[in-house]
């Protein structure tokens, strides 16, 4: 393993180890209540890429801000991200019958589980946040916990998903509303996972500001390499399914410009993302290396 992926690998343990204490059942649970517990395991320690924690770990670090908190927080995004996920795979939605690799929770289950344990991992992610644990200022965690909301709610991850929902029976035309929905859909959370460390550690405007064009850009980034590995990955790999956006009539930049036009764009958006961290000189190197591995990646 490189430098970065043992970096990463590095951050996913001790995430893992977390997210694990973080969704055992109670003492006192009945079978019930280990049915939606065993449900919400199953999606978030199936794995997956650990990308949104790492974000908020090495802004954190970046930032000068403590490891510990920056652990829950990245924990609590990894949660929402994983409940977005069990959501996106439902009948209603995008109907799909594997993820990391294992079949997905409602499959696994039923559905109305699957959709329980998605409500369950979407206010576990809150209750982590807001735990003192998390940050002795509760000023600090107000404000982690009031960025986290917009990026998941209607304004962000939720709305995007309703964009791209619709866009299934009116195509979009322009790739401008195709940024907007992504931006949306997948952008908002990772461009909070990097603004997370900035706000623990109490960054500058002009930090944040950094960070948060990073994070733009970066979220763009991912979900047009998401849409381009729906064409040309394999399934094996990525552990989900491929090759179905087309058909679903999927509003995405490869549908619109071609998969050539599309890796471009991401590469300059990359260019720029990494442009906007100079400000924190070397200390931005591993932040600058994921736009790397978001652009190159397989899975
Ligand atoms: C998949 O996200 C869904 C999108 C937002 C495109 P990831 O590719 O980060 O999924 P995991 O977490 O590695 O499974
Ligand atoms: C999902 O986008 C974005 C979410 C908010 C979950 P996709 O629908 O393209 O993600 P995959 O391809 O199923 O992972
Ligand atoms: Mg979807
Ligand atoms: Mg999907
Ligand atoms: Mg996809």
């Amino acid at each position: 393993m490189n430098d970065f992926a043992t970096k990463m690998a590095a951050a996913a343990a001790q995430v893992d180890a977390l997210l694990d204490q973080l969704l055992a059942a109670p003492a006192d649970a009945v079978e019930a209540d280990h049915r939606v517990y065993d449900a919400m395991r199953h999606s978030v320690m199936a794995g997956g890429k650990r990308l949104r924690p790492f974000l908020v770990m090495s802004s954190a670090d970046l930032a000068g801000a403590d490891p510990t908190g920056a652990l829950r927080v990245a924990a609590a995004i990894e949660l929402i991200h994983s409940y977005s996920l069990v959501h996106d795979d439902l009948p209603a939605m995008d109907d799909d019958d594997l993820r990391r690799g294992q079949p997905t929770v409602h499959i696994a289950f039923d559905e109305a589980t699957a959709i329980l344990a998605g409500d369950g991992l979407l206010t576990r992610a809150f209750e982590v946040v807001a735990d003192p644990a998390t940050h002795q200022d509760g000023n600090i965690r107000a404000a982690v916990m009031l960025e986290m909301a917009r990026a998941a709610g209607v304004d962000g991850m939720v709305g995007g998903q309703m964009r791209d929902l619709a866009a299934e029976t009116a195509p979009l035309t322009d790739a401008a509303a195709v940024l907007a929905l992504q931006a949306r859909k997948t952008g908002a959370l990772i461009r909070f996972s990097c603004l997370a460390g900035g706000l623990l550690g109490q960054s500058n405007n002009n930090e944040i500001n950094a960070l948060d064009t990073y994070g733009q850009n970066l979220g763009l980034i991912f979900q047009i390499t998401d849409d381009l590995l729906d064409v040309e990955g394999d399934e094996a790999l990525m552990g989900k399914a491929v090759g179905k956006d087309a058909d679903r009539g999927k509003g995405t930049l490869v549908g619109l410009m071609g998969a050539e036009k599309a890796r471009k764009m991401a590469e300059e958006l990359g260019r720029g993302g990494n442009d906007a961290l100079q400000i924190f000189g070397t200390k931005s190197e591993l932040l600058q290396s994921v736009t790397r591995f978001v652009l190159d990646r397989r899975h």
